[in-house]
């Protein structure tokens, strides 16, 4: 077994942008035992006098998320609000159509709310755009985020919140351009009711920010077309339009499977020439900035999914179990966002609990820790500050569907205020080590503090309720002599070498 080499030039003025803290946001959609058997389990032995699953709540804080997307998601496009809200006893159960199940509705907006505040993060609040329209949404913001003094407001203040939940960040509606969405719509008829929505949302108030949903996916027919009919319909009244996306490994091709991180950059770069196009054609002076609020990977439940019986309360739906080489895509897949700090605002893992999820429950049972998790939390930990550009020169090697994909997914991310530097990085190479030689000369003083390494021989390899087979250690190599970090990065491994003045 060789090594192969790969070099960086990491420089203070290199720089991307600043990390928006949401990038490393999350997602909990009213599905599968995300929410019931999920954050919520009154009875549980963890559970708090809210039912809240304490366990859950320490895992959410570890990861540090600092805002989760919320109720959906497909659910959302069929979900009445007003079914949430006010004294449990009286709120309805209804046929859930878009995951069908039962929803008990036991949970709603303001106890979401309470769940956000334990875990310190803010609420992305989606609003239905699919049977619903323009009044669901204003009267949802009222009763959310204006003081008192109105109808909608007062009912909120009647219903036990005298504070306006003030939450910043709105979508509107999800996936719209999805077949399988409640209320699909075309470009057209979407972009027009979006906007309309946009400018009465603003009208309530003019302090939030709107997402205008992109595609569900890059392979969406209508991609690229249905983001400038949107965007040019919803310009002037959006700050972001969003980009869903998740991986699988069907084939069983991990170096095709490591390189797809690459088909997300492309994605991201060509909705941003979309966005700038429609930019130019309005001669505009605003910028739209993208969410990218739905990425993981997500397939290894389809299968057990087609089984579920329907109708049932909170079945487990999505329950992907990820194995060490999910990890690997994920932390190339955190990288990427990184590297498009300066338009990326913000980005949703989806999801946060049991549903496609970092953090798993066992009914009654433990909460515990995915593969995925830990490169998500490092990234979330340690990812805070100025992303760097870093130059870059990597040997290189060809997969199925990419040519010259980098063995070596790097980025640096520079905290002044801490004065820390953090570099991440994947070695995509499945035989050899890779010795990075990173030069950050001009970082004087800074000492290396920690080189994290998740590695594992069996790429198939799962954490489960009773076992942590993949978990992170310290033990990785990297020095820093005279500003030359050199490091050896094992074979498939996710690496965060952590420097400090
Ligand atoms: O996250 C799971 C589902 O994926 C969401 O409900 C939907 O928006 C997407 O298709």
């Amino acid at each position: 077994m060789g090594s192969k080499k790969a070099k960086m030039i990491v420089e203070k003025d290199f720089k991307v942008s600043e990390v928006d803290k949401r990038i490393y946001g999350s997602f909990v959609e009213h599905l599968g035992r995300a929410v019931y058997g999920g954050i919520y389990e009154p009875g549980h032995p963890e559970a708090d006098e809210n039912g809240f699953r304490k366990d859950v709540i320490e895992l959410v804080k570890e990861l540090n998320v600092p805002l989760v997307r919320y109720p959906g998601g497909n659910f959302v496009s069929g979900y009445n609000w007003e079914d949430g809200v006010g004294p449990k006893a009286d709120r309805p159960r209804r046929l859930e159509l878009a995951w069908r199940t039962i929803e008990t509705n036991e949970l709603g907006t303001n106890e979401f709310v309470d769940w956000a505040k334990l875990v310190n993060a803010e609420v992305n609040m989606a609003v239905n755009l699919g049977t619903r329209g323009i009044d669901d949404a204003r009267n949802l913001l009222e009763y959310c985020n204006h003081p008192s003094g109105t109808y909608y407001s007062d009912l909120r203040i009647s219903h036990g919140y005298k504070e306006p939940h003030k939450i910043k960040t709105w979508c509107l509606g999800n996936e719209m351009d999805g077949p399988w969405q409640i209320g699909h719509k075309t470009a057209h008829e979407y972009g027009r009711l979006a906007n309309e929505t946009a400018k009465v949302m603003k009208l309530v108030d003019p302090s939030i920010e709107l997402v205008a949903c992109g595609s569900s996916n890059r392979s969406m027919p209508t991609f690229a077309d249905w983001e400038a009919t949107v965007l040019d319909h919803t310009y002037e009244n959006v700050e972001f339009i969003s980009l869903h996306q998740y991986y699988g490994n069907r084939a069983n091709d991990v170096a095709n499977y490591l390189a797809l991180s690459l088909e997300m950059d492309d994605f991201i770069k060509s909705v941003i020439s979309i966005a700038d196009y429609i930019k130019a054609k309005k001669h505009s002076k605003k910028t739209i900035n993208l969410s990218f609020d739905e990425w993981n990977v997500w397939y290894h439940s389809n299968d057990a999914d087609r089984k579920i019986d329907p109708w049932t309360i909170a079945p487990p739906q999505l329950e992907d179990i990820y194995n060490f080489e999910d990890a690997l895509l994920v932390g190339s897949m955190l990288i990427t966002l990184l590297k498009h700090a300066d338009r990326v605002k913000i980005a949703c893992m989806a999801q946060l609990v049991n549903v496609i999820a970092p953090i798993m429950t066992e009914t009654g049972g433990p909460a515990w820790k995915q593969t995925i998790f830990y490169p998500y939390m490092h990234a979330s930990v340690y990812g805070r500050g100025v992303v760097l550009n870093p130059i870059v020169s990597s040997p290189k090697y060809d997969s199925k569907d990419f040519t010259d994909v980098p063995v070596l997914d790097t980025t640096a991310v520079y905290n002044e205020e801490k004065e820390e530097l953090t570099i991440f990085a994947v070695n995509r190479d499945l035989e050899d080590s890779l010795l990075l030689e990173s030069d950050i000369r001009n970082f004087e003083g800074y000492k290396v503090v920690e080189h994290i390494v998740l590695e594992n021989n069996e790429l198939k390899q799962v954490n489960t309720a009773k076992e942590q087979a993949v978990v992170p250690h310290s033990r990785g190599d990297a020095t820093n002599d005279n500003g030359i970090v050199t490091a050896s990065l094992p074979k498939l491994s996710w690496n965060v070498i952590r420097l400090k003045k």
